[in-house]
């Protein structure tokens, strides 16, 4: 049986662990930048997870979901390789975007590595469509302490 929960601090460790075995996934934050994610969007990203007839259940799916108060934004998707194709990452991103949509957020945005064909194909089948009109530029910002 599947389920699918919000994500806890609890569940960095196997979330983590998830989206590392996961090419597609890069720049994870640390334990630190994750709780504060959290903090700001409580209960926006979904977790599925598998529940064998006996024993614990296996984390399977893991996605980030926030917003900024008026853009959404869903970050390293990722479903274990053994449950792929079953429809998992479809229910993940659907209980993401609702959630947005509950806070009134009305627009959201995904990043995805340019060479990465298959998460085209997933984003491209749930009705994301190509901002061929735009370019992503970014700044690194100085931390103290
Ligand atoms: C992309 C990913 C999350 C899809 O997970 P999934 O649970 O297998 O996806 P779903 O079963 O919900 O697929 C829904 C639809 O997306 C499309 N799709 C999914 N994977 C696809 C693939 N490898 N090639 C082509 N289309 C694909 C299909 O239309 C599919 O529907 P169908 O199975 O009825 O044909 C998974 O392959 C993954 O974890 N990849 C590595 C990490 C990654 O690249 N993440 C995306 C970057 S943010």
């Amino acid at each position: 049986m599947l389920t699918i929960r919000a994500m806890r601090l609890s569940d960095y460790d196997s979330v983590l662990a998830l989206w590392s075995a996961a090419p597609g996934v890069r720049g994870l934050e640390s334990r630190d930048e994750i709780a504060r994610i959290l903090e700001r969007n409580p209960d926006l990203s979904p977790l599925a997870f598998h529940q064998p007839a006996a024993g614990a259940a296996v984390l399977v799916g893991a996605m980030l979901a926030c917003h900024d108060g008026r853009r959404g934004y869903l970050y390293h998707l990722a479903v274990d390789p053994a449950y792929r194709r079953q429809g998992i990452a479809r229910k993940l991103v659907e209980q993401g975007l609702a959630g947005l949509a509950r806070e009134g957020i009305s627009r959201c945005s995904i990043y995805l590595i340019d060479t990465n064909v298959e998460g085209r194909a997933f984003w491209t089948s749930l009705g994301f469509r190509l901002r061929d009109d735009l370019v992503l530029m970014a700044i690194d910002l100085p931390q103290s302490g």
